[in-house]
C-alpha cells in the first residue's frame, strides 16, 4: 500500500543527483536527529517517490526498536464544541452560526471514561473549544473523579490557552498530559491563520509552561494549511527538533464550509505521511498520531500514517449524540459509530497491517537510548538494522 498509488500522484526521482543528495539527508536525519532549516525545506521541496519510502522504512525500524508493533490508542472525548476563539480554520469558531453547539455534563464525561475503561482504553483524551463554562473547578473535579476510579489511567487535556496558574491547578489535580498544537512556527502564519486577539507568542508561552510544570506535552500543526509554504514546514520541523515534544500531532487541513478557509485547497496524504516520518526520524520516542483528519482525506489514511512511522490512534468515545456536532472540518468519520464500534474498527485496520492495539497508557519511552546524545544512538539504531 503506497500513497502515491491512492492519491494519483507520482514523485519520480528523476534528477539523480537530486535523490541522492535526498537520500543521503535522510540518512544524516536518521543518525543525527537533526538538520538545518534549508536542508529540511530541501527534503520537502525535492521529495520523490524513494525519499517518501527510505523515510518511511527507517521511521518504521525505528519505532519498531522502541515500541514494537504496539500501536497506543486514546479514548477522545470531546466535552464542548463551545469556544471563544475564532481561528479562521476551525469549523467550531465562535463566528460559524450554524454550529449546533453542546457541551457534556461531569457525569457524561465521567460515564464515558467508564465506557472507555471498560473497551481497554487507559488514556482519555479530554478535548474542547476554549469554554469558559469548564472553570478550573469543575475541571479540577472531573479529573479527580477520574483518576480516583481509575488510578491506572492517563488523562490528557486538550482545552487551549490558559494561565499558568490554571494549568498547574490541573496538573494538581492529575492530568498527566497537554495536547496543544503550535500550529505554525513562523508568526506572520500564524497571524494569517488566526483573529488579532491571538498570538503566537501566547502559544509558545503555553507550551513552555506546561513543559515546565511537569505534563508530557503536545505540539503539532497542520500539513497544507492556507499560506504555508516548505520553507514554513521546515520551521515547524525545526521547533520540534528544538522543542522536543512527548506527543506531535499532525493531520492534513481540511477545509470547512462555514469558515472563511471553505474554498482552501486541503493538505494531501502524501506530504503528511511523510512529515510523520521525517518526524519520527526527528525524534525516535515521541508519541506520533495517526490523525481522524488524515483517515478523512483518505480511506486508508491511518494505516497510512502508522506505517509511515505513527504509533498511537484515538478512537472516539463521545457520545454518540453529539459526534456530528464536533465538526473541526468538513466529512469528519466516526460520526456515527459507537465507541466500542470504532475501537473495533481501528483494532481490525490495525491487525490489516500487522500491528496491535495494546491496553497501556502508552507513555512515552523517555530514557529510550535514542534520546540520549550519545553515540549510543547509531549503534542502538544499527543493532535493529534500521541504517
Ligand atoms: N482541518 C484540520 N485540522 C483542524 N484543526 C482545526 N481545524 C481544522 C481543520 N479545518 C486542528 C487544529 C487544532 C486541532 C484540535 O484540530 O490543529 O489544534
Ligand atoms: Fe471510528 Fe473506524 S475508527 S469507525
Amino acid at each position: 500500500m503506497t500513497v502515491r498509488k491512492h492519491s494519483g500522484l507520482s514523485f519520480k526521482c528523476t534528477e539523480r543527483g537530486k535523490s541522492m543528495k535526498i537520500t543521503d539527508l535522510i540518512e544524516k536525519l536518521a543518525v543525527s536527529h537533526s538538520l538545518s532549516l534549508d536542508e529540511y525545506e530541501f527534503l520537502i521541496e525535492n521529495r520523490c517517490d524513494e525519499a517518501i519510502n527510505a523515510a518511511a522504512e527507517k521511521a518504521v525500524c525505528i519505532r519498531k526498536g522502541i515500541y514494537g508493533n504496539a500501536v497506543y490508542v486514546r479514548g477522545l472525548i470531546e466535552i464542548s464544541n463551545i469556544c471563544k476563539n475564532d481561528c479562521k480554520y476551525c469549523g467550531i469558531r465562535k463566528s460559524n452560526t450554524d454550529c449546533d453547539r453542546y457541551r457534556l455534563t461531569r457525569d457524561e464525561i465521567i460515564e464515558c471514561a467508564e465506557t472507555g475503561y471498560s473497551l481497554g482504553f487507559r488514556t482519555f483524551v479530554l478535548q474542547g473549544g476554549e469554554d469558559g463554562y469548564f472553570s478550573d473547578d469543575l475541571l479540577c473535579d472531573i479529573i479527580g473523579a477520574i483518576k480516583s476510579k481509575y488510578p491506572d489511567c492517563a488523562i490528557t487535556l486538550s482545552v487551549g490557552e490558559r494561565s499558568y496558574d490554571s494549568y498547574k491547578r490541573l496538573y494538581d489535580a492529575g492530568a498527566d498530559r497537554y495536547l496543544l498544537r503550535h500550529e505554525t512556527a513562523d508568526r506572520e502564519h500564524y497571524r494569517l491563520l488566526h483573529p488579532d486577539d491571538m498570538s503566537y507568542d501566547n502559544r509558545m508561552r503555553c507550551l513552555n509552561d506546561l513543559r515546565e510544570i511537569g505534563y508530557q506535552v503536545g505540539c503539532g500543526f497542520m500539513v497544507g494549511s492556507p499560506y504555508q509554504t516548505n520553507r514554513m514546514i521546515a520551521k515547524d520541523l525545526k521547533f520540534i527538533e528544538a522543542f522536543k515534544p512527548d506527543m506531535c500531532g499532525i493531520g492534513p487541513f481540511v477545509p470547512h464550509k462555514n469558515t472563511p478557509f471553505g474554498d482552501m485547497a486541503q493538505g494531501t496524504a502524501e506530504l503528511t505521511c511523510y512529515l510523520l516520518s521525517i518526524i519520527r526520524l526527528i525524534h525516535p520516542s515521541v508519541l506520533l498520531p495517526a490523525t481522524t483528519a488524515l483517515g478523512t482525506i483518505h480511506p486508508q489514511g491511518r494505516e497510512l500514517g502508522i506505517r509511515s512511522g505513527a504509533n498511537v490512534v484515538m478512537p472516539n468515545l463521545s457520545p454518540v449524540l453529539v459526534r456530528k456536532k464536533y465538526e473541526l472540518y468538513d466529512n469528519k468519520i466516526c460520526t456515527g459509530e459507537e465507541s466500542a464500534q470504532c475501537r473495533d474498527c481501528l483494532e481490525t485496520r490495525m491487525r490489516s497491517i500487522g500491528y496491535e492495539i495494546v491496553t497501556d497508557r502508552g507513555d512515552i519511552k523517555r530514557d529510550a537510548a535514542y534520546d540520549a546524545k550519545t553515540s549510543l544512538k547509531g549503534e542502538v539504531i544499527n543493532k535493529n538494522g534500521c541504517l
